[in-house]
């Protein structure tokens, strides 16, 4: 896992929890990095899981409500950092349309050993999108927290349907959006 995403989640911690929770899950965790990263750096995946855990027993807050949070800030960070990526791009369906075929092929080029998930998107009317989510790690829980933050991002409200396809293992999901149209 790409090391912006550890440094990313760290300041989601900072700014959710403080920095002393910061340091607590880096203290808890077994980690081979000894908890330092540097965004351009790569580095196993589960030692997210680790410090995700660990916030979990301190917080006592759900990992799957805190990996969900988690996701809607990266979006935004993400959005911030990489505005190139959005340019000529309208709205969270336009957007979400174009994840798999041109959002990751452009972060796989600038992270060429990047673990990326799978996206198929089917488009099904003007107001519903299937989006499903296959990744061996199982961040279906991120997904859904960056599907909410990209909604956030484009001012445009989507309810989300979603189907665990992998028996509750959140390695092949189904998000079912529609979107909200405001009645005036
Ligand atoms: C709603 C939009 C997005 C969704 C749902 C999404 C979903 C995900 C998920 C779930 C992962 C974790 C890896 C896995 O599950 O196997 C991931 C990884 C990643 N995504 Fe996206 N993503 C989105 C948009 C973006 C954007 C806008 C960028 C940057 C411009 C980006 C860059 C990355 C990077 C750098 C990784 C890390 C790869 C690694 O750790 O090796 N994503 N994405």
């Amino acid at each position: 896992m790409k090391g912006l995403v550890f440094t990313e989640f760290l300041d989601f911690v900072e700014g959710r929890f403080g920095v002393d929770s910061v340091d607590r899950i880096i203290q808890d965790s077994e980690l081979a990095s000894g908890g330092s990263y540097t965004a351009v750096g790569t580095y196993d995946h589960r030692e997210m899981v680790e410090l995700l855990g660990n916030l979990g027993r301190q917080s006592g807050i759900p990992v799957s409500e805190l990996l969900e949070a988690f996701g809607r800030h990266l979006f935004s960070q993400l959005a911030s950092a990489y505005r190139r990526l959005f340019e000529n791009i309208s709205s969270a369906f336009d957007f979400l349309e174009h994840l798999e075929g041109y959002i990751h092929v452009e972060v796989r080029k600038l992270y060429p050993e990047a673990e990326l998930p799978r996206f198929e998107c089917q488009n099904s009317g003007p107001d519903r999108l299937v989006l499903v989510y296959q990744s061996g790690r199982g961040l279906a829980d991120l997904a859904h927290g960056m599907i909410l933050g990209c909604a956030d991002h484009f001012g445009d409200p989507l309810e989300i349907e979603r189907e665990d396809l992998s028996a509750g293992v959140g390695t092949h999901v189904r998000f079912t959006l529609t979107r909200q149209r405001s009645h005036p």
